[in-house]
């Protein structure tokens, strides 16, 4: 893959990971850059990420790889693009990009339906005990049909309450609505036209919080979302509430969340992102049987993870060679 500099030499690019081969396709395809990889699909190690970052014209990362001044400065002033394989770009220092003029491309839309498609299938797990269930029978606690065992929340009737109701959010909504839902309530920082089609109710956190009978985080991480759901938070949540995030871990404050599911505070909770990840295996959250832990999996369809793989290679390339960025950040 040979792409040249002004000055004749070879483009680089750093992929911090192996990608799904439809992204490597396009690369290849493309034929214009010299490629070097963190050969693995486990993460790059900090040290070799930023030895592998020198001199490069590109970086292609993944959500693990916390891209800060200490990565932009091992890779010096060539630098011209990173491109992120997922829609949250949490790990990425803006600011100091921004500073330095590098372009910045990332994956949405095109995980929306699948991240979707898994908050909703979390929810349902964690409202109506799958895991639970599906363990009864393996381990024989399945005696006979009892009238209130395992019996959990159902959507019909509820009022639902979701926290950003962006891409993902709005795409939840959609997907709860046909469960006969009573109310969808969702909070930001600004209402939205588009909520119309789910009659949607912009109202405040707290007002949300303390209404809703499902509770589903899918806004970004920011400084201001970081640690929301907190003591305060989980307290004014019903007893018989489930709360669901499919976000960043620490949009939750785990300690609290802990404390709010062991002492029948909430009925239950179901999160698909953790801090850190993995969660280590002795976490306490994973003692509780109310507690549903999936490891980061919302965008985990063949499809998407391909699209994805194909997108963020075509950000790289626009990115090096100054032509159309597919999705590019802007910021
Ligand atoms: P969008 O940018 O479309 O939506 C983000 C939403 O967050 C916006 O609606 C925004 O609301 C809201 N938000 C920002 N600040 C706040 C705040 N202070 N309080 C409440 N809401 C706020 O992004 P996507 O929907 O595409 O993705 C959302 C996030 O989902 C990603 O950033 C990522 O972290 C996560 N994600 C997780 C996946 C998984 O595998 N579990 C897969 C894909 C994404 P407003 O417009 O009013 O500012
Ligand atoms: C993202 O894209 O931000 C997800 O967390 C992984 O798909």
């Amino acid at each position: 893959m040979l792409m040249q500099t002004a000055a004749g030499k070879l483009m680089k690019v750093f992929l911090t990971r192996r990608i799904p081969p439809e992204g490597m396709k396009i690369l290849s395809a493309a034929g214009v850059c010299e490629v070097s990889q963190w050969d693995s699909d486990e993460p790059v190690q900090r040290a070799d990420l930023l030895k592998g970052v020198q001199g490069a014209h590109g970086l292609l990362c993944l959500l693990s790889d916390k891209i800060d001044a200490e990565v932009l400065d091992a890779a010096g002033p060539n630098l011209k693009v990173i491109s992120t394989l997922s829609v949250g770009y949490d790990h990425l220092a803006i600011d100091e990009i921004k500073k330095r003029g590098i372009l910045v491309g990332y994956t949405p839309d095109v995980l929306t339906d699948a991240t979707a498609e898994l908050t909703v299938a979390l929810l349902l797990a964690t409202a109506r005990r799958l895991p639970e269930g599906v363990e009864e029978v393996k381990n024989g606690g399945w005696s006979s049909w009892k009238p209130l065992w395992l019996c959990g929340y159902g959507l019909s009737g509820s009022t639902v309450g979701v926290i950003g109701l962006g891409r993902i959010g709005m795409a939840i909504a959609r997907r709860v609505m046909p469960f006969v839902v009573k109310r969808l309530l969702y909070s930001g920082r600004t209402a939205k036209d588009y909520a119309a089609e789910v009659n949607g109710e912009y109202v405040p956190l707290d007002t949300l919080v303390s209404e809703s009978d499902f509770i589903v985080v899918s806004c970004s991480l920011t400084p201001e979302t970081q640690g929301m759901c907190d003591k305060a938070f989980f307290s004014k949540m019903k007893n018989t509430g489930v709360f669901v995030n499919s976000s960043r871990g620490t949009v939750v404050n785990q300690e609290d969340l802990y404390e709010a599911l062991s002492s029948g505070q909430i009925a239950s909770a179901g999160l698909d992102v953790t801090t850190p990840e993995p969660l280590p295996t002795n976490h306490p959250l994973l003692t509780l049987k109310n507690c549903v832990v999936l490891p980061h999996i919302g965008s985990a369809t063949y499809s998407t993870r391909g699209i994805m793989g194909a997108l963020s290679a075509q950000n790289l390339l626009g990115g090096l060679q100054g032509t159309d960025m597919p999705s590019e950040l802007t910021f």
